[in-house]
């Protein structure tokens, strides 16, 4: 079995969009066995190319963990250059910093660097972003590869959980017996941010080999299979009316399904997420009492 080199207390991990849904989830994971740098945005903006490698250095981090980034796909498609900016380029400073500090960069990618044809995709298929997010977060794998030698590339999918801002996120919030309209033709793999959390902390133990993995929630749906599923957990009673893509207009192309098959962690490291179902109802636990 692997095992990390780490004396745990010791080592310094860096999380950058540490307010963020993945980031706040990481920091809390985290805390428990080492020592977290939580980097937000008043610490460090992003588009502040120059600033990055000085900031960064003088924290002396042996690991970071870089979840920021710009993911509202539809702001990215309108605004290119802050999505190339912040999404890229901030990628790019971030990975000349951690290759000064010999430091181990986890870079959080995605899994619209496909563009959603097939799904199932393996970590190696080839990539082919249809819209400026997933250019700008291609990037950004392709900046850390070239820059940081010690570097895991992290590709997950429709993250959501406490604190988070996107639609699977802030679903459960919305008034009991709404009237919704949600896309029932675009499949993938919800992913509980408390459990990619704690499968990168498993992750940083085991010290595998570098390179790609792909880490999603087990299991697969669409938008309308969520919130179904969120109905019945979270007692909402929403009347829910399924939609196609093609109904919904909005500035980015969305994949059909960009599944991801989570080859090397399940086959390599022998580890399993657990399914969307179980994440779900995870978060609505979370949710009943944070209520309270
Ligand atoms: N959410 C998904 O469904 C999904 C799917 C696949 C991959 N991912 C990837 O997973 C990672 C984490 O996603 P998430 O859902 O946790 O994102 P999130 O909730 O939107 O959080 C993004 C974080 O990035 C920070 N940030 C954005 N622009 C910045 C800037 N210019 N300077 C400094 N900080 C900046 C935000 O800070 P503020 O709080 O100040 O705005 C926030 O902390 C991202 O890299 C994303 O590409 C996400």
């Amino acid at each position: 079995m692997l095992n990390g080199p780490w004396d745990n207390k010791e080592v310094k991990i860096l999380v950058t969009g540490a307010s963020g849904t993945l980031g706040s989830a990481l920091c809390e994971i985290l805390k428990e066995k080492y020592q977290v740098l939580p980097l937000k945005r008043a610490d460090l903006e992003l588009s502040r190319s120059a600033e990055i490698i000085p900031v960064v250095t003088s924290l002396k981090p042996e690991i970071i963990i870089h979840t920021a980034a710009i993911t509202d796909v539809d702001s990215c498609e309108e605004n290119p250059g802050e999505a190339y900016t912040v999404n890229w380029l901030a990628t790019m400073f971030l990975s000349r910093a951690a290759a000064e500090l010999d430091a181990t960069l986890l870079y959080i990618s995605t899994d619209y660097v496909f563009d959603g044809e097939r799904g199932n995709y393996m970590e190696h298929d080839p990539v082919n972003p249809i819209q400026v997010y997933g250019k700008s977060k291609l990037y950004g794998e392709i900046a850390v590869k070239e820059n940081a030698e010690k570097h895991y590339i992290i590709r997950t999918s429709w993250v959501y959980g406490p604190g988070g801002r996107n639609f699977l996120s802030r679903l459960p919030g919305f008034p009991a017996g709404s009237e919704l309209k949600v896309v029932a033709d675009q499949t993938n793999k919800p992913t509980y941010s408390l459990d990619l959390a704690a499968m990168i902390s498993r992750f940083i133990d085991l010290n595998p080999p570098w390179g790609i993995y792909h880490v999603t929630g087990s299991g697969e749906t669409t938008p309308y299979g969520f919130a179904s599923l969120v109905n019945e957990l979270f007692g909402k009673e929403f009347e829910l009316r399924p939609v196609s893509r093609k109904e919904f207009k909005r500035p980015a192309r969305r994949p059909v399904n960009t599944t991801l098959s989570n080859f090397a962690l399940e086959r390599g490291l022998g580890l399993k997420m657990p399914d969307w179902q179980d994440g779900l109802r995870r978060f609505a636990e979370w949710w009943k009492k944070s209520e309270k």
